[in-house]
């Protein structure tokens, strides 16, 4: 669609919720809508368009939308009395589980739409604009919504996400996600090469490969065939400037041995993997339908840590999932205990509707599962704290992303994720540089770039010292 002048001076404001692919579908809408005349506000006050980009996969994260609704009713109610009118949109899980439920609870919405239908967005704002209608799409549409969408540049730093696969097929019991993003859909390997090249010449360095279940990726090899996300890995990898490759979220029962052997001969593939196992007990897992065991997992993980002796890891656990007891729960700790994470999100159990745990009758106590979630809190921040200070005298390679709050100071990820903030020149921007570690702090790490002696004379002469 062209723009055609009709939305130019509009502005529309991205409010995002849930995972990282959410963060990359709001990075496509707002692409699509500068083509629509619509440029991106960090104002709600001031915009013309307000999107919720929304999460469905507990039942706060969908309360929370509600909340937000509530304000912005108030916010359309004061515009309207200014003689301005904004249109609100609801678009992600909790649009496409909830479609137009969501009008009947939130009459200030003008727009409810799904994940699969984003390539639409800028019909569906001129008609919501032009007829006043209340417009819902929550369909699974045949054409690829990839062909389709805006191939605009996302802002922000070196570090960038590029959506691999949608959907899921895993039907995990507790889980709403095949329910709102549907069927897994693989895109091509040529279309992800071409993407991953075009986010290269617009300065990123590292990609992070995303998938609801990004390991189970099987999609169109350049030649016709049929390749798995080890091999696509592999093949990214040669693409000049990609220094650095993430992928998440992955399915310990789709880590194959191709994939193994990426974390083996693939430098640029990061020693940090974010491998959810979401309990330690048999009698869980099989009930979270997760199609493995306890030992199935330890030896992924064996497999991983042989090929790729310094990587880490990283886990979701559900605690108080229907059924557990007191000895599922000490299962859960005995692997925290015996894998050790660097780092790990834990949740207690959220019935939703639709999912079939939701239907169990046996659902655990409140009080219960809330304790039980804050010893394995307890252990796994235990663990995090001691990955963490283990870095101190370390020295540690960091991708720097953007400027520090103090002055000379530069922030970036090292290879485990770990916030970094070092003393170096802003030309730092945009690299890797190695930084030693002097500080840990609570969440980050803090450290001093080394600087080769050229540098550091240039960086001297700028501060007006002497060397
Ligand atoms: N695809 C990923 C998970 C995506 S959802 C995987 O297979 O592991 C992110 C996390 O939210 C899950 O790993 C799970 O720990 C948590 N989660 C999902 N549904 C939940 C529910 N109903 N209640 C509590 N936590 C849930
Ligand atoms: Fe949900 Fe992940 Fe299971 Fe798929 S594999 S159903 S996204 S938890
Ligand atoms: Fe939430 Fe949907 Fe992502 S439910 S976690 S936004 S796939």
């Amino acid at each position: 669609m062209s723009g055609g002048g009709l939305n130019l001076g509009k502005s529309v404001f991205i409010k995002t919720y849930g995972c990282q692919m959410n963060v990359y579908d709001s990075n496509r809408m707002v692409d699509l809508l500068e083509v629509a005349g619509y440029s991106k506000t960090e104002h709600l006050s001031s915009a013309d368009l307000i999107i919720l980009n929304t999460c469905h996969i507990r039942e706060k994260a969908e309360e929370k939308v509600y909340s937000e609704l509530g304000r912005l009713t108030k916010l359309k109610t004061k515009r309207k009395e200014q003689g301005s009118k904004i249109l609100i949109a609801v678009a992600g899980c909790v649009a496409q589980a909830e479609g137009k439920r969501i009008l009947e609870r939130a009459p200030t919405v003008d727009l409810v739409f799904g994940p699969q239908t984003y390539h639409r967005l800028p019909f569906m704002v001129q008609n919501a604009m032009a007829g006043g209608k209340r417009i819902v799409d929550t369909e699974f549409p045949v054409e690829d919504k990839f062909d389709h969408l805006a191939q605009g540049s996302q802002q922000g730093g070196p570090s960038k996400f590029l959506t691999i696969q949608e959907g899921c097929d895993r039907f995990c019991t507790f889980c709403v996600v095949p329910y709102t993003r549907g069927a897994e859909q693989s895109r091509p390997a040529i279309s992800i090469a071409q993407e991953a090249r075009r986010l290269v010449a617009d300065g990123a360095r590292e990609i992070t490969l995303l998938g609801q279940n990004v390991n189970a990726w099987h999609g169109e090899s350049p030649s016709g065939g049929e390749w798995k996300l080890g091999r696509l890995i592999c093949y990214l990898a040669e693409i000049e400037g990609i220094d650095r490759i993430r992928y998440t979220t992955s399915h310990p029962k789709d880590v194959d041995d191709e994939l193994i052997n990426a974390h083996r001969e693939v430098p640029q593939l990061m020693p940090f993997l974010h491998l959810p196992v979401q309990s330690g007990s048999d009698k869980i897992l099989a009930a979270m339908n997760r199609h493995h065991n306890a030992r199935d997992y330890f030896h992924t993980v064996e497999k991983l840590r042989k090929a790729r002796p310094e990587i880490v890891l990283s886990s979701d656990f559900i605690v108080g999932f229907p059924g557990e007891e007191d000895e599922d729960f000490a299962k859960t700790i005995k692997m925290v205990n015996e894998v050790g994470y660097a780092q790990a999100y834990s949740f207690k159990y959220s019935a939703r509707p639709g999912t079939p745990a939701a239907d169990i009758i046996d659902q655990v106590e409140d009080s219960v599962a809330a304790e039980r979630l804050a010893g394995l809190q307890q252990l796994l921040r235990a663990q995090q704290d001691a990955f963490l200070s283990a870095q101190k005298g370390k020295k540690v390679k960091v991708l720097f992303e953007r400027l520090g709050k103090q002055v000379g100071q530069i922030c970036g990820r090292s290879p485990y994720m770990h916030p970094v903030h070092a003393q170096a020149p802003d030309s730092f921007l945009g690299k890797i540089a190695e930084v030693h570690i002097a500080e840990v702090k609570t969440n980050s790490l803090l450290g001093k770039v080394e600087l080769g002696k050229r540098l550091a004379r240039n960086a001297a002469v700028a501060e007006g010292v002497s060397l």
